[in-house]
């Protein structure tokens, strides 16, 4: 065992984390839409408007603030209007990105907006730029959010919506520098300038627009677009990163040694870099913080489970995500100064899913769990939280120990990953400027391959655990390959 000291300052707050950076993603890929959220209101699985009951209660379990919708890739070869008005008459069209299959358009922007009222979060619409026009992209807001008499308002009104929708979150295309149109940053910049000029505030709605931001460690796209965006037209910039060590052999989610464990937790920690670099590029140009960085796809990405479409992009879900989720999320609370808004990549049956489904089976991943474990942090003040550490393994760069705390009406949420597989972490935490009487925890952990199936859907879960106040500080032990939420108030 390691022993460890630990200091949070509860005064001291470093950024404000706004719900959404525990937001989520939802392409038309594979079975994300169709049979894992939406099942048709003639599905035996129960389902409101189609969309399946289990889930609406999933995402509301785990207060999801925001969903990312239609693509991905998806989203630039997608056309709004095959997707409303009567459901056997909507065009269909050739998914080419994912796997070539038909899709019927059954699921659009009514079933979306629906989605999103049931589950009580914020739609995030991405639009089409690769394929798509200024003036598709312009009337779809004005079919969303308008109030008045115009054609997209009339159109909405007899597909059978009177009022409009709120919409916050509009995404001026997806991954513009590959699957959305291959562009230049230079040519980017302009085209972004161009179609948000025509998405207009209608109604009193108010839009936050996104552009589309770097891949990866691509530091001159950010160049680029912080000196020819202007913070007037822009709110943020998007950057999309995945935890693959090697693209040619991504290896089984499930079957892994403790090697390569090591280079998926390297690979996702590398986020911290990335935030720093596109932050610090980011601050030259807008030392105010007026332009927000948002990371709206991060996740791990494996093969495909055997036997399943390879232009699905199903893959299991073990303790091994469950590590790499919260060595994330902390890293996002403490960079939330600039980090505004977060989506997993994918909300169900897709890469790092929160939900799997068989028929009408459903199972809670451990990556669904880290969600609600740190469910707390939405809309708290990030706080100074400094740990001893240790080095997860030899020849990696990666500490043992990732760590982050909140302070919310009072209260302080102090979320702790212990990602050593052998190695258990006794923590002492000093905790300043904050009265605690009262101290309890609950942790997910498990040997690192385990993973909830349908036969065993509970193997993973989160359990209570102990905690105590010594001489007025925190006590706690972290178990090897653990996450834990701890309150103190
Ligand atoms: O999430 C899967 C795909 O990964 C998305 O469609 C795309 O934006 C990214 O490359």
């Amino acid at each position: 065992m390691k022993q460890f000291r630990m200091l949070i300052n509860a005064a001291d707050t470093i950024g404000h984390i706004e719900p959404e950076i525990y937001g989520h993603f939802a392409e038309h890929l594979g079975r994300c839409i169709y049979q894992g959220i939406y099942v048709g209101e003639d599905s035996p699985i129960p389902n409101t408007y189609g969309i399946r009951n289990d889930v609406i209660a999933a995402f509301r379990q785990i207060h999801m603030p925001v969903l990312r919708w239609p693509g991905g890739c998806f989203a630039d070869e997608y056309h709004w209007k095959d997707g409303i008005g009567e459901k056997s008459a909507r065009r269909k069209m050739i998914n080419t990105n994912w796997g070539g299959v038909t899709e019927d358009n059954s699921f659009g922007t009514h079933e979306f907006m629906t989605l999103c009222e049931l589950v009580g979060c914020e739609p995030y619409i991405t639009g089409n730029v690769g394929s798509g026009t200024v003036q598709e992209l312009s009337e779809w807001v004005e079919y969303v959010t308008f109030d008045g008499v115009s054609p997209m308002a009339e159109l909405r009104r007899a597909n059978g919506r009177e009022k409009p929708w709120r919409l916050k979150y509009l995404g001026i295309g997806n991954e513009n520098w590959g699957c959305g149109g291959n562009m230049r940053p230079e040519y980017y910049a302009d085209v972004y300038r161009r179609y948000q000029s025509f998405c207009k505030n209608y109604s009193g709605n108010q839009l936050y627009r996104i552009a589309c931001g770097p891949s990866c460690g691509d530091w001159h796209w950010t160049e680029v677009m912080m000196q020819n965006l202007n913070p007037t037209q822009t709110d943020a910039i998007a950057l999309h990163f995945y935890s693959i060590p090697d693209w040619e052999h991504k290896g089984s989610a499930t079957e892994f040694t403790d090697d390569e464990y090591y280079a998926i937790v390297e690979s996702a920690a590398y986020m911290e870099t990335l935030l720093q670099m596109h932050t610090q590029i980011m601050e030259r140009y807008d030392p105010e913080n007026r332009i927000a960085l948002v990371v709206d796809e991060w996740g791990t990405w494996y093969d495909v489970e055997l036997g399943t479409h390879p232009g699905f992009l199903y893959q299991q879900n073990t303790m091994r995500d469950a590590m790499t989720a919260s060595l994330t999320l902390n890293l996002f609370n403490r960079h939330s100064r600039r980090v505004k808004m977060a989506n997993l990549a994918q909300a169900v049956n897709v890469l790092q899913a929160l939900l799997l489904t068989e028929g009408e089976k459903l199972v809670k991943t451990p990556t669904f769990h880290v969600f609600d474990l740190f469910k707390a942090h939405q809309g708290g003040d990030a706080v100074y939280c400094f740990t001893e550490n240790a080095p997860l393994c030899e020849g990696k760069n990666v500490p043992m120990l990732s760590c982050s705390a909140s302070v919310k009406d009072g209260v302080l949420t102090l979320t702790a990953a212990n990602l050593s597989l052998h190695e258990e972490a006794e923590i002492l935490c000093d905790v300043c400027n904050l009265d605690v009487s009262d101290v309890s925890a609950r942790i997910l952990t498990q040997e690192v391959h385990a993973h909830n199936d349908f036969d065993a859907p509970e193997r993973v879960t989160i359990v209570p655990h102990p905690a105590a106040l010594q001489n007025g500080k925190l006590h706690i032990t972290l178990p090897p390959c653990s996450v834990t939420a701890v309150t103190l108030k």
